[in-house]
Order: structure tokens, then C-alpha cells, then sequence
């Protein structure tokens, strides 16, 4: 068997630079994200996130910056994740008040009179594991119960961090996109309200909020960008599952820099390409990737795209790619033991893939043609998001310590 390439790409034919996209004022109404900040802030233990640089490795690749917005200390739990979470259970609550358009104080939700308007109520998520536990920690930090759906191919390691978050968790014989459907129908019957990050027919409100959530990190890592004298990135390079991070951030992007927004790209694991693959269609509309959806980066196994995260990036991303496993392991490796100067930065399989897709497009001769496309040279400032750090320490070692998941000879670098 021949080893697949570093990346399989396809350029996006409907990819539009105007000054407004329609479908991303829709989901992410302009002035979202300082909502969301001020939301956030108001969270017990809320610190931004920091925005690294890898300056030697920008130098090393040919490449003007490499900026790295990194989640993996977000509130404790490792992961970008909460932040949606915790918006759309917070939009959740204001609106079950009919307190839509009040300012609700975070607070204010533990509040006796709220507490005994609101009633028992039992938040319920399916996850490949970070999202489930932001819902859980959420759900927990106000009070209420939570019950998680997991896939069985879930480790036991990420079980244990929702269960530690007080939930209660269910293994679904299936993928992450049979938890989704088996947490709807169980929700349905019990009475819990369920908090996804992808939408279907007739469910977007929530998830709707949990990309809205997601944009507190794009407005701090504009803020930290800005800082350092980067008005804006040239390059947005963002990983998906069911695409609402990669929406999140490339609509973000799209909307604060219209015409002038940046180069997006978005990268899915090769085993669960559901967006590539919708690409590949052509059809405009969302296509599910069949299989078991069998990858390390756990966090992007899924196989069925998000309508409302489409929707946005079928018209502000120019690139799909789709990365084997082992361009994920060597992102970690990287971020793990950085060029001398470099800081080190924990990074997990989803967060990592990004870096090993963007090095091996800028270092391999059989992606020049990508590395073209994208117009990747000296000028370029790149932003990555390592979306999570070490969720799963055990397989974290077996990759970075160990060794598992090597690349193949034909792609590595010859010394
Ligand atoms: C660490 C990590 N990165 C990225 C993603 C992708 O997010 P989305 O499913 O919104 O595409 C996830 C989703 O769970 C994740 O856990």
C-alpha cells in the first residue's frame, strides 16, 4: 500500500471576497464576539488565552509569522470547547426566562428566584469528548445536571475528565454522529434539553451560540495580534469536525476584513472528510463521510457536517484539505520540542494538525502546487489555533514520547 500524501486539497470554487457575507452576518451578528468576551469574563477563572509565536520556525519554513492561539490551558479543561458550551447554555437559561434581551449577569443565574423560575433543568450533549465537557463543567458550575453521549471508540481517559466534571456519561454503540442522533431521541423522552454543536433541520439556535461563543477567542487573538503589530493575518489555517470552529473563525475573519480577509483554509482529518468531501461533490450542499470514522485526531472524527457551519464556509474558505493521522502527530512533535528560541506548546492530536498540514505544504515537493495556491511566502502571517493541549495523556505520550503514528519515509525530511 502506498502511504497517502501529507494532503489531499481542493480549491473552493465558490469561495467569495466582497465586502459583506450575508451567511456569516446571519450566524455571527456583527459585535458578536465582544457579547460573548464580556460573557466569558464574567466566568469564575476566565483568563485569555495566550497568542504564541514560533518565530525560528516561521524563519526555518520561509514564512513571515506563525502565530499560534493557544487553548489548551482554556479554563482548566484543555480545550477551546467550553466557551460554546457555556454561551449556549447561558443563551439557553435567558431565553427559557424570557430574558432574551436583558443583560443577565452570570451571577445572577444562581440566584434563588431564578433558580426556582428555572426549575430542574439537565443539560445534554454528544461529544467526541471536549465539547460534552464544556457542557458538563458548564452545567455543573451553575448547578445543574448534565448527561454526556459518548462514541464507543471514546478512551476511557477522556470518559473520566467529563465524568469528573459531574456528568453523567452514556457510550452509544456507534460514531460521534449516531451520539448526536440516539442523545436527541433520549433527550426528547426525558425532558433534557439538549446543547449540540451542530445544527440539523429545525435545531440551529444553539449552535448558532456555541459558534458565537467560540469568537471570544478570535476577538482576544485580534486584540493580542494587533499588539504585536499584525493588523491581520494573511492566513487563517483551522481545523473541522463538523466545521463550527473553522466557520467561527474564517466568518470572524471574513467579517471583519471583508475583501481584504484573509486566505482561510480548512483541514479535516483524511478519515473524516466531510467537508472535503462536500467540496468534492459540488453540489453546494453538506455531505456526510461514510466509514468509522477511524482517526487519532478524536476531537475532528465526525462524519456529518454542520448545515449552519457549511453554510459560511462553502463561501469564505478558499482551500480544503484532508490530512492523514500522521501529519497530526507530527504537529504535536513539533509543538512539543520547538526550535531552539520557540516556546513549547502542549497540543493534542485535533490541535495539532494544522501546524503538521501547514509544514508539510510549505516543506514538500509534492505540494508546491498548494503551497502556490495559497501564495505562502515571506509576507505571510499565519494564525493556527491549537484548539486543544494533552485531553488524552496516555495516547499523548504514545505519540509524542513513543513514537506512534510515524511519518513514512517518503515524506520525511532528509537530513
Ligand atoms: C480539540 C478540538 N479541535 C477542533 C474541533 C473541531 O470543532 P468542530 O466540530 O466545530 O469542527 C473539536 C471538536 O470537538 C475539538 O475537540
Amino acid at each position: 500500500m502506498t502511504d497517502s500524501l501529507p494532503a489531499r486539497w481542493l480549491p473552493n470554487p465558490g469561495a467569495q471576497r466582497s465586502d459583506t457575507y450575508p451567511a456569516v452576518d446571519e450566524i455571527l451578528p456583527r459585535g458578536i464576539s465582544r457579547l460573548t468576551r464580556s460573557f466569558h469574563r464574567q466566568i469564575p477563572g476566565y483568563k485569555i488565552s495566550p497568542l504564541k509565536s514560533l518565530p525560528r520556525l516561521a524563519d526555518m519554513l520561509g514564512v513571515g509569522g506563525i502565530w499560534v492561539k493557544d487553548e489548551s490551558a482554556r479554563l482548566t479543561l484543555n480545550s477551546f470547547k467550553v466557551l460554546g458550551g457555556s454561551f449556549a447554555i447561558y443563551r439557553t437559561i435567558q431565553r427559557r426566562l424570557g430574558m432574551e434581551h436583558l443583560e443577565l449577569p452570570f451571577t445572577e443565574l444562581m440566584s434563588d428566584p431564578i433558580r426556582a423560575q428555572l426549575g430542574d433543568l439537565t443539560f445534554a450533549a454528544a461529544t467526541d469528548g471536549n465539547h460534552g465537557k464544556g457542557v458538563a463543567w458548564a452545567a455543573h458550575a451553575l448547578g445543574f445536571k448534565s448527561v454526556i453521549y459518548v462514541h464507543k471508540a471514546t478512551s476511557a481517559a477522556r470518559i473520566k475528565a467529563i465524568e469528573a466534571n459531574g456528568a453523567r456519561v452514556v457510550v452509544v454503540d456507534g460514531t460521534y454522529d449516531d451520539a448526536v442522533r440516539q442523545v436527541t431521541v433520549d433527550a426528547e423522552r426525558e425532558g433534557w434539553q439538549v446543547i449540540s454543536d451542530t445544527s440539523w433541520e429545525g435545531y440551529a439556535d444553539i449552535p448558532r451560540w456555541v459558534m458565537q461563543g467560540y469568537t471570544t477567542l478570535l476577538n482576544e487573538a485580534q486584540e493580542q495580534l494587533a499588539a504585536q503589530g499584525i493588523i491581520r493575518p494573511t492566513h487563517v489555517l483551522a481545523q473541522a469536525g463538523v466545521g463550527a470552529l473553522a466557520a467561527a473563525t474564517i466568518g470572524f475573519y471574513s467579517q471583519l476584513f471583508g475583501a481584504e480577509r484573509p486566505i482561510n483554509v480548512v483541514v479535516e482529518p483524511e478519515k473524516a472528510a466531510c467537508l472535503y468531501r462536500s467540496i468534492e461533490i459540488g453540489d453546494g450542499q453538506p455531505h456526510s463521510f461514510p466509514g468509522d470514522l477511524d482517526t487519532i485526531m478524536a476531537g475532528l472524527a465526525c462524519g456529518d457536517p454542520s448545515p449552519i457551519a457549511w453554510d459560511i464556509l462553502r463561501s469564505c474558505a478558499d482551500v480544503f484539505l484532508s490530512c492523514p493521522d500522521y501529519v497530526a502527530a507530527k504537529g504535536m512533535r513539533v509543538y512539543a520540542v520547538p526550535l531552539a528560541g520557540d516556546p513549547f506548546i502542549v497540543s493534542g492530536e485535533s490541535g495539532a494538525v494544522t501546524l503538521g498540514a501547514l509544514m508539510f505544504t510549505l516543506e514538500r515537493p509534492e505540494l508546491a502546487d498548494l503551497k502556490a495556491a495559497l501564495r505562502l511566502d515571506r509576507d505571510s502571517q499565519i494564525l493556527l489555533i491549537n484548539s486543544e493541549g494533552n485531553t488524552d495523556p496516555n495516547h499523548f505520550r504514545r505519540i509524542v514520547w513513543d513514537g506512534l503514528v510515524n511519518v513514512p519515509a517518503a515524506y520525511k525530511e532528509k537530513f
